[in-house]
């Protein structure tokens, strides 16, 4: 496709929001506080936050330098910037991974749709602890419920993605993230308040570094990756329709500022209330969806109808937030599909959304009639979770780092950083360092350290 016929994001907020609609989603709201929970709390969300300052923001400037310069999809953008050699297969690599994460996702995506069903009809109403667990696993345990809602939402993704009608996503995002975010600070108020929140608190504020290993290091290092959408040309592709003067370290920071909020909120949610009701913070995938509800029915037992309007709030934007994602997974496949194989927009979509929905099939009866077929341990759903966010994401990232920080022309990446010359960018030397360095070097490390070696 020639360089002008590529549409463009229409303002600076539209860059920048659609960015973030792809990063803040369930990786925030529903992984987080489960890796989190998995992880032994505090001390987890530190190593988090380094993570995303060092491996993910820089990391993000790469990708949104590597799309916009090359404005094409993240396995052609290699090819232009590096023809004739292997890095295309680092775009390549990402296409599979946003194919395979799309699969595991949309089984989660689906289950928020049951509980805005759950919330309208006030299901909540006079349930306990046990009560939540036993449905939730009721549900996902049922041969096709969540499987039908699964097949829902990758329908509406798709039509998103073939109708081209992000220009009404941009717009509803405009509303609807703040408006996820007010929801957000009100859920944690009403949580903190619970009594027997403070062990939840703590559990979230203060570390224990005696329980970190190196499952913790590669868990946060994971989950800064899946929860940025790095690592595998997400950003990339998005960036491939940014303008020319859009700001890329600036964005990149606002971004990453915006998604670590919203799943530092999303903790002071979830572990309040979990402690509060006796749930274990290590529960796994399920956390969100058993802990949650008893925040609703504790919270505003009294008031039923408050409880409806905010549960099905609540879960209405975790389905939104959900979709943004989901777009930003579908179009990373369906622009590669398109512009290499010359396939039309429509058909390279449905091709997509059709082996989607058999992984994610795959993936939905995996916890529940298939939870006895295991690989290395793991469910398919889990695994599928595993390769990606813990393995081919933080791969993704290394060779990322050292495509811009190493190969590439440093004139393009200077020109892209500070827009031809005109951004003043201080922290320019300081990101091709830890570019350079820190986070190949970090990346390997953790990856070492998983692996036993370090001990
Ligand atoms: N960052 C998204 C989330 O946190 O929910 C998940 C995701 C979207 C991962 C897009 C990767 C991606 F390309």
């Amino acid at each position: 496709m020639a360089k002008n016929d590529r549409v463009h994001f229409g303002s600076k907020l539209g860059v920048i929001l659609a960015s973030a609609g792809s990063a803040v989603g369930l990786g925030n709201i529903w992984r987080f506080p489960y890796e989190t929970g998995n992880h032994g709390g505090a001390a987890f969300i530190l190593i988090y936050l380094v993570c995303v300052l060092i491996l993910g923001i820089p990391i993000m400037i790469s990708e949104f330098l590597i799309g916009r310069r090359s404005r094409a999809n993240t396995a052609g953008a290699y090819q232009k910037l590096a023809p004739g050699t292997h890095w295309r297969w680092v775009g390549r690599m990402g296409v599979l991974v946003g194919f395979l994460i799309l699969g595991y996702y949309s089984v989660v995506a689906g289950w928020t749709l049951e509980f805005i069903g759950e919330s309208a009809t006030n299901s909540f109403a006079g349930k306990s602890a046990a009560d939540f667990i036993a449905s939730f696993n009721g549900f996902v345990g049922h041969p096709w419920r969540p499987v039908a809602w699964l097949i829902v939402f990758l329908m509406a993704t798709h039509f998103i993605i073939v109708k081209g009608v992000e220009k009404g996503i941009e717009k509803s995002a405009k509303i609807m993230m703040p408006l996820l975010f007010i929801l957000l600070i009100i859920l944690a108020v009403c949580s903190i308040s619970l009594p027997g929140a403070n062990a939840g608190i703590e559990f979230l504020l203060k570390p224990d570094f005696s329980k970190v290993d190196g499952n913790v290091f590669l868990g946060a290092m994971g989950q800064a990756f899946f929860s940025l959408s790095l690592g595998m040309g997400c950003l990339c592709t998005y960036a491939s329709y940014f303008r020319s003067d859009t700001n890329l370290p600036r964005t990149a920071f606002n971004v990453a500022t915006i998604d670590t909020l919203v799943a530092i909120l999303a903790g002071f949610i979830i572990f309040p209330a979990a402690f509060a009701v006796g749930i274990q913070p290590d529960a796994g995938p399920s956390l969100l969806f058993i802990t949650l509800p008893n925040v609703f029915q504790q919270a505003f037992g009294n008031l039923p109808w408050l409880a409806v309007v905010l549960s099905l709030m609540f879960y209405l934007l975790l389905a939104v937030a959900a979709l943004t994602s989901t777009i930003s997974l579908h179009e990373v496949v369906t622009a590669y599909l398109h512009e290499e194989f010359k396939l039309s927009r429509s058909k390279a979509a449905t091709l997509v959304t059709a082996g989607c929905i058999f992984l994610g099939t795959l993936c939905s009866l995996s916890l529940g009639i298939g939870k006895e077929c295991t690989i290395f341990g793991m469910t398919l759903f889990d695994l599928f979770d595993f390769i990606t966010a813990k393995l081919m994401m933080p791969i993704g990232g290394f060779f990322i780092a050292i495509f811009t920080g190493w190969y590439l022309d440093k004139k393009i990446v200077w020109e892209e950083i500070s827009n031809n010359g005109t951004l003043k960018v201080s922290v320019y030397r300081l990101l091709i360092f830890i570019l350079r360095y820190i986070a190949p070097i970090g990346i390997a490390l953790i990856f070492i350290n998983e692996l036993g070696f370090l001990k």
